[in-house]
């Protein structure tokens, strides 16, 4: 049975919870990878909106296994709410989910560094979700993390955070300048929160790799995208996780000869939320339209998301990482109504043009755009499910991305709301 990556191609929040949603019909189990809840992954079922942070966006359906992996670091605090949440709303939260013993935890002190760290870089700050996401990481590559096994051992908990409170309250002290930290009352907070996630935490390796076995479908969810990968995003301006394909098998501890397919979901535009180069970024009122219409406000910090037309450059690059199978296009009917729509093709700068994307940063930074443009469309797209009902703009501006991208494009999303999309192509 076929195991499908679904990874965003972009710069994050492309939809990915949209599509995920869709094809967790046809999936047995739904699982997270990396990242924490730095992500925001919105699910709009009839009027109801839903907004998924750790928990894969899978658990919106009856009777989904539903797995957060061993590279995904997680804020115990924020999970505990979120299960809160849905269960208040009537989402079955329970023997369906299973957090993994690898998983690191998110510690107050990252939450702290995370803040203090973006603060000292002053105009150079990253724009991170200060949730913490980038000191846990660090702490794992650092082999000083503590993982949620550790949750389950309160005498190795302890010995590891006093170990590492050694250090830490030197660095608040002397220099972030900020008060030190308790050991005990952060061990009494966090055993509170193991009584709370006992019943979740699992030998989710072993899980997943039984119901690969037992040939069940298999849902990859990634969060954030391509661009924000910490190997082939724009570094530094990137998350501190592997968003990309291979990470689904790092995350999880699946083989990669396991993965059939991997769709890449792409929003008919460009958005950005924090810092870091965009070059095909809108900077006038047609940005803030865009904006406006799209409802580009984070899902999960409510900042503003920077707007700006297709790049094809970055996309060949994603397609490359993550051996893209069939792309997702999101949003198509936030387009609806503009009178010409640009992509870029390529980069120019100084005397150069550029078809790949540059590596070094300062270059990528000063790269300009060369755009195609394309006549757009008057008539609306929302809800429709019928490729040959799109205007033919529409049908011409989608062909268009597929040549000039060398991909199928297998699904077309044209409104916020389960059901809203066009299905070219099935996963499963
Ligand atoms: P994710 O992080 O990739 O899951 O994306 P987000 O949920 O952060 O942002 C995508 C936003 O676009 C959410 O508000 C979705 O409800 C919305 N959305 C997804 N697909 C479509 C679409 O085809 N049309 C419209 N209008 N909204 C969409
Ligand atoms: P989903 O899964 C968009 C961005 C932050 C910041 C950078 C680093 O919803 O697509 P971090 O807190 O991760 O250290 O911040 O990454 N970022 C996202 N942008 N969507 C996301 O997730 C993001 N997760 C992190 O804005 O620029
Ligand atoms: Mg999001």
């Amino acid at each position: 049975m076929p195991n499908v990556i679904v990874v965003g191609l972009q710069w994050g929040d492309e939809g990915k919870g949209k599509i995920v949603d869709f094809l967790s019909d046809k999936a047995d189990v739904v699982a997270r990878y990396q990242g924490g809840h730095n992500a925001g992954h919105t699910v709009v079922i009839n009027n109801e909106k839903f907004i998924l942070h750790l928990i894969p966006s899978g658990i919106l359906y009856k009777g989904k296994m539903c797995l957060i992996g061993n590279g995904v670091v997680v804020d115990p605090a924020a999970l505990i709410e979120e299960i809160n949440g849905l269960k208040k709303r009537g989402v079955e939260v329970g023997s369906n989910l299973f957090l993994s013993k690898n998983a690191h935890l998110i510690m107050p002190y990252h939450i702290i560094m995370d803040r203090e760290n973006e603060r000292l870089r002053g105009s150079k700050s990253i724009g991170t979700t200060g949730r913490g996401i980038g000191p846990a990481y660090c702490d794992k590559a650092g082999r000083a993390g503590i993982r949620v096994a550790d949750l389950l051992q309160p005498s190795v908990f302890k010995e590891k955070l006093g170990i590492n409170l050694f250090y830490v309250n030197f660095l608040l002290e002397n220099l972030y300048k900020v008060k030190r930290l308790d050991a005990e009352s952060i061990c009494n907070e966090y055993m509170g929160y193991a009584e709370k996630l006992s019943e979740y935490i699992a030998d989710t390796d072993i899980i997943i790799n039984r119901v690969i076995s037992d040939n069940k479908n298999v849902l990859f969810e990634g969060a954030q995208g391509t661009l924000l990968d910490i190997d082939h995003g724009t570094y530094p301006y990137v998350s501190s996780s592997n968003a990309i394909a291979g990470g689904a098998c790092t995350g999880l501890g699946v083989g990669p000869t396991k993965i059939s397919r991997v769709l890449g979901v792409v929003k008919a535009y460009s958005t950005r939320v924090g810092g870091g180069p965009f070059p095909t970024e809108i900077k006038d009122s047609l940005g803030d339209r865009i904006r406006e219409k799209g409802g580009e406000y984070g899902a999960t910090t409510g900042r503003p998301r920077r707007c700006g037309w297709l790049d094809i450059v970055v996309l060949r690059h994603s397609l490359m990482i993550n051996g893209i199978t069939g792309i997702a296009i999101t949003k198509l009917d936030i387009l609806d109504g503009l009178d010409v729509i640009k992509i870029c093709t390529s980069y120019k700068y100084k005397e150069n043009i550029f078809t790949d994307f540059p590596k070094e940063s300062n270059i990528f930074e000063e790269c300009e755009p060369v755009y195609e443009e394309l006549e757009g469309w008057s008539t609306d797209t929302l809800g429709i499910t019928d490729f040959q009902k799109l205007p033919e703009a529409a049908r011409v501006y989608i062909k268009k991305v597929e040549n000039m991208l060398d991909i199928e494009v297998q699904l077309i999303s044209t409104g916020q709301r389960r059901g809203e999309l066009i299905e070219l192509k099935g996963q499963f």
